[in-house]
Formats: C-alpha cells, sequence, structure tokens
C-alpha cells in the first residue's frame, strides 16, 4: 500500500496486438511499381506486410487490440478512466477515434480522446497518460497506438507504398508506486522539419476539393532520405535520455523496441546503444512500417513469445514525422 505522500507512476498491466489478415508481399508490389524485392529487402527489410480490409478503419483494430489487452490485464472496459488513441489515420477528423473505441468497448467511464504525434504518437501518449496516472487524475487506462496507412498511401509511388502496413497494438496501464512500471519518458519535436513527411490534403489547409484531389494530395509525402539523417541519432539521444532520468545505464537493459521504419536505421540506434541483435524486437520484415502502432504490436509480440519477463527493462524509442521522437523506460 502506499502512503499518502508517497510519489506515484503508472505501469503496463496488460498488452495487446492485431494485424490484418491480408498480407502483401514484395513480389505483389512488383507487379504495382518499378520496384524489386530485392531493393526493398535491401534498402529497408521489408519482405511483407498487412493491409486492413476496405471496410475497415482505425477503430476496428484498435478495437481488436485494446480487447487483447484488457484481456491479458484482466480489466472490465467499464473500469476505464481514460483512453487515449494515437494516430494520423482516424476513422474521421470528428469524433476522435478514441470516442468510437470508448462506444464499441462499452467503457462507459472513461474520457476518451486522440493525440497526433505519427510515429511517436504510442510513446508521446504513453508519456502523457503515465504523468495523469501518476498524478492520480486518472487510475486506469488505455493507450492505443493504430494506423491504416493503406488508406493515404500513394499506390502510384513506389518511394513510400512500399514501406507502410495497417495494425494495432494497445497497453493498459495502472498506477503503482514510483519505482516501478514506467521510470522514464522523453518526448522532442522539430516542426521546422515537418515536410520531410507529411499529407496535406483533408485539412483545413488544402480541404476535400477536386482539385486537390486530382493533385493527389490525399496522399502521404515523404522525403526518405531527409529523414534518415535524423532518424538514428534522435532515437538514440531520446533512449539515452530515458536512461539518465531514471539513473540506469544500456548494460541495464534487456530490450530495446524501435519503431519500424528501416531495418538499417534499427541496426543503427542497436550499435550506438551497444546493445546486442537478440536484445532488439525485429517485426519490420513481415510488418513493414505501421508507423505509431509499430512499437506497441513489437511489445505484444515480444510479449506473446514469452521471452519477456517480470522484472525485465525495456526500452521504446520512436521517431517520425512531425518531426517528434520520444522514448519510454520501463520496468515489466
Ligand atoms: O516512419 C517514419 C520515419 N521514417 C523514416 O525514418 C524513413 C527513413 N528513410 C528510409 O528508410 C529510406 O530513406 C528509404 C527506405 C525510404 C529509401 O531508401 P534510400 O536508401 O534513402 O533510397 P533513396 O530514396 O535515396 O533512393 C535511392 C534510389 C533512387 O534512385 P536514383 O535517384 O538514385 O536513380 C530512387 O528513385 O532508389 C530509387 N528508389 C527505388 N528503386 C526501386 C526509390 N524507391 C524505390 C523502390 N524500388 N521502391
Amino acid at each position: 500500500m502506499s502512503g499518502k505522500n508517497e510519489k506515484m507512476s503508472a505501469k503496463i498491466t496488460g498488452i495487446g496486438y492485431y494485424i490484418p489478415e491480408r498480407i502483401m508481399t514484395n513480389s505483389e508490389l512488383e507487379t504495382m511499381v518499378d520496384t524489386t524485392d530485392e531493393w526493398i529487402v535491401t534498402r529497408t527489410g521489408i519482405r511483407e506486410r498487412r493491409i486492413a480490409a476496405p471496410d475497415q478503419a482505425a477503430s476496428d483494430l484498435g478495437f481488436e487490440a485494446a480487447k487483447a489487452a484488457l484481456k491479458n490485464a484482466d480489466l472490465d472496459p467499464k473500469e476505464l478512466d481514460l483512453i487515449v488513441v494515437a494516430t494520423v489515420t482516424p476513422d474521421m477528423a470528428l469524433p476522435a477515434t478514441g470516442c468510437i473505441l470508448q462506444d464499441k468497448l462499452g467503457a462507459t467511464k472513461a474520457a476518451a480522446f486522440d493525440v497526433s504525434a505519427a510515429c511517436s504518437g504510442f510513446i508521446y501518449a504513453l508519456t502523457m497518460v503515465q504523468s495523469m496516472v501518476g498524478i492520480g487524475h486518472v487510475k486506469k487506462a488505455l493507450v492505443v497506438g493504430v494506423e491504416v496507412l493503406s488508406k493515404i498511401t500513394d499506390w502510384e509511388d513506389r518511394k513510400t507504398c512500399i514501406l507502410f502496413g495497417d495494425g494495432a497494438g494497445a497497453v493498459v496501464v495502472e498506477r503503482c508506486p514510483q519505482g516501478e512500471g514506467i521510470l522514464g519518458t522523453f518526448m522532442q519535436s522539430d516542426g521546422s522539419l515537418g515536410e520531410l513527411l507529411y499529407l496535406p490534403g483533408g485539412g483545413s489547409r488544402n480541404p476535400i476539393t477536386k482539385e486537390n484531389l486530382e493533385q493527389r494530395l490525399q496522399y502521404v509525402k515523404m522525403k526518405g532520405d531527409g529523414l534518415f539523417k535524423y532518424a538514428v541519432r534522435s532515437m538514440v539521444d531520446a533512449a539515452k535520455s530515458t536512461l539518465v532520468e531514471a539513473g540506469l545505464t544500456t548494460k541495464d537493459v534487456d530490450f530495446l523496441i524501435p519503431h519500424q521504419a528501416n531495418i538499417r536505421i534499427i541496426e543503427g540506434v542497436r550499435k550506438r546503444l551497444k546493445l546486442d541483435m537478440d536484445q532488439v524486437v525485429v517485426n519490420i520484415d513481415r510488418i513493414g512500417n505501421t508507423s505509431t502502432a509499430s512499437i506497441p504490436i513489437a511489445l505484444g509480440e515480444l510479449n506473446e513469445s514469452g521471452n519477456l519477463k517480470k522484472g525485465d527493462l525495456v526500452i521504446m524509442v520512436a521517431f517520425g514525422g512531425g518531426l517528434t521522437w520520444g522514448s519510454v523506460l520501463f520496468r515489466r
């Protein structure tokens, strides 16, 4: 039991994920754009990705991941105080996908909203929820990272369409004494580099009009080489900052869960943090880049594998559009 003035934190008590059934292989992409399996594997590490069904939206994928996380935590949705959904592919602009998910789950007591921080969204949402739970405003929360990137992908643009996939991951977060659960967090942004990865259409700058649709503004645009320059350095800085905050070093880390953007970025981060490859959770070969969903899906797979033991120290590190980057360090 905690004393009245004891500082509190938050811990992950349930983990779940969902990936759509349909697999799109590199050979299928070879029939769609001017690319090769060899180029995609060498440059990115991706062999296949999952694609949502035409009638599946973010809340549908998020619902499946949320159910799995709640089951893992043995928690009734009615006990949730808060639902935060991180996504850049919400069902629609209004209402928030968090609210749609709240209704699907029957989480009648919960407040719900969305967070938009691209590939770092899950880390940003978890960081914010950890503070709210620690302060005591919230006791039990659900954090979901979900993307249906296939619906904002330009399937004629070989520079982007080979990268992205769909999926969702979720965690249940509950109060715990400080020193347990989440031990360190870090978030940073650089809006001056926003045009390295952006989706110009569909908002108030370029609303949906015939002209904007003809210019394909409804699809995500990316300057991959520009992003690459910042990715490794930002992720390493973020990871080190959380470790310093917790008074720990990379030698204490059991698992690294990096955002799955490119196997070469993952390898660069691993090397600079001086970790072994078997400490790094990698699923980019099977799942592709699912933006904000990539870390919670990888966490879900690690948990399911049985390799994640109580007491293990896990560092999750993200980097993406915005630019945004961040990290969460926790003990299982
Ligand atoms: O998740 C959010 C954060 N995202 C990232 O951090 C992504 C970071 N960037 C990357 O992962 C890499 O930049 C990519 C995988 C996106 C691209 O790899 P790259 O080694 O940077 O390739 P590039 O864009 O410099 O392109 C090299 C060449 C170009 O041809 P030229 O101009 O040298 O003749 C491209 O046109 O490869 C060509 N290319 C392709 N060729 C075959 C680009 N895409 C393809 C393709 N198939 N799909």
